[in-house]
């Protein structure tokens, strides 16, 4: 009786949201596109007037070079930028401090968060450290606590991806308590986002597959949870579309330049729909592996994903099939219900086909009621999700993804 009035109240919230979210004006991020867009930035910082900006991203790729390109072009546009390459994946609140000392040092005038999502969801913290001084990160955990705005930001996606570079939200990792939560708030949108594809052909295949189902489970969850809108629904369907049609490819041939754009817009148009119509149980499971174990983001998601879809997919059926459609891999002469299990089955062989496990090696048993504990604490009441799920068939869930 109790359980079913609190999920009466969690459905009255979802709804009080999703009005929301069809009222506050979400800022949009100027679009620089296509192959050697990130050349094109520094000219746009310039125009803006900035002198000084911080280039948040991490050792790995300023090892690859990969920031040669946009450097240069701030040089030529006279730009000065100091290097903050201090992130790891999982980025962590010390990461932030760091940044933020560099930041001030230099007296800097604007953040680039260049890399996969760690780098720029770092960049967005330390920018809101930067005109917040007195609210420490934590404090600024949840939805709109972030006050002040925050420096002029831009962002390079290197991964495709977290959509970071439209999204609200920021996600970073106490180190103390191995607590991974997120930061949301308008203020973290960036001024211009590049979707440059060149930047992304050197990535391993590994990533690209894990990374490229991230952006999978954001438009999944944002389409299959009770808060999509015309707008979130067609980004998740173009997005989806795009993945099944491109991922793969990728895969197989990182140099694949037209494939790689593809993805690219597709992790955009993924980030545009969860930002919007948030995530769900995938992302509150996903962020425990990442907090306690370090797994990276896109693998959890991966490896959770078609077990949670399973749960839900009964309710989620009639938005399951539609996908499914929109997707490409089924026709509306096919029943609801095989087009959701079609949609299970399609999800579980792109994980297969591109060696990723059907299980989380480094999940502890001993572990679980504290991760069931810390999902359902982010998922309830703030993810619209198709089907409510107890303490029970969550931990039974996890105990799906042992080794
Ligand atoms: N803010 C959001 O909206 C949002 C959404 C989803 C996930 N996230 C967060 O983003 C983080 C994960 O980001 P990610 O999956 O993009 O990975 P990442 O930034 O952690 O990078 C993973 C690895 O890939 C390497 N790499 C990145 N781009 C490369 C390239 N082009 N070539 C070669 N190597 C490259 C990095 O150096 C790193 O070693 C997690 O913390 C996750 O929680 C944020
Ligand atoms: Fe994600």
């Amino acid at each position: 009786m109790f359980w079913e009035l609190k999920k009466r109240a969690y459905r009255v919230q979802h709804k009080v949201m999703k009005t929301a979210s069809t009222i506050i004006p979400f800022p949009q991020p100027v679009l620089l596109t296509g192959p050697g867009s990130v050349k094109k930035l520094a000219e746009n910082i310039r125009i803006r007037g900035l002198k000084n900006v911080l280039v948040v991203t991490d050792k790995v790729l300023m090892q690859l070079k990969l920031a040669d390109g946009l450097l240069e072009s701030l040089e030529q546009n006279d730009v000065n930028f100091t290097v903050f390459d201090d992130v790891k994946p999982n980025p962590t609140i010390e990461s932030v401090e760091k940044g933020r000392k560099a930041y001030k040092k230099n007296k800097c005038d604007g953040i680039i968060g260049f890399g996969g999502g760690s780098p720029i969801d770092c960049a967005k913290i330390i920018g809101a450290r930067i005109s917040n001084p007195y609210l420490s990160v934590r404090r600024m955990k949840g939805l709109f606590r972030v006050f002040l705005p925050i420096p002029p930001f831009f962002c390079v996606p290197t991964t495709a991806g977290t959509g970071s570079e439209t999204t609200v939200a920021a996600v970073i990792t106490d180190a103390k308590t191995h607590e991974k939560f997120a930061i949301s708030d308008l203020k973290l949108i960036p001024k211009i986002a590049v979707l440059d594809p060149e930047l992304m052909k050197g990535l391993p295949p590994h990533i690209t597959s894990t990374t490229g189902m991230d952006a999978l489970t954001h438009a999944i969850e944002a389409y299959i949870g009770l808060n999509g809108t015309k707008f979130t629904d067609e980004n998740a369907e173009n997005a989806t579309r795009l993945i099944f049609e491109n991922l793969e490819k990728v895969y197989k041939k990182g140099s694949d330049l037209k494939a790689r754009n593809n993805m690219a817009l597709a992790s955009f148009y993924a980030g545009a729909a969860f930002t919007r119509a948030y995530v769900g149980y995938v992302h509150a499971i996903a962020h425990n592996m990442g907090g306690l174990y370090g797994v990276p983001h896109g693998l959890a998601n991966a490896i959770i994903l078609p077990y949670v879809l399973e749960f839900c997919r009964k309710d989620a059926e009639k938005k399951l099939a539609k996908l499914a459609i929109a997707g490409g891999i089924g026709s509306k002469s096919e029943s609801r219900k095989d087009l959701s299990y079609k949609f299970i089955k399609k999800v579980k062989t792109m994980n297969k086909n591109m060696k990723i496990p059907t299980f989380i090696k480094e999940l502890k048993k001993k572990d679980i009621p504290l991760i069931t504990k810390r999902a359902l604490d982010e998922a309830h009441p703030d993810y619209p999700v198709p089907t409510i799920m107890t303490r029970q068939e969550c931990e039974d869930l996890i105990k799906k993804l042992l080794p």
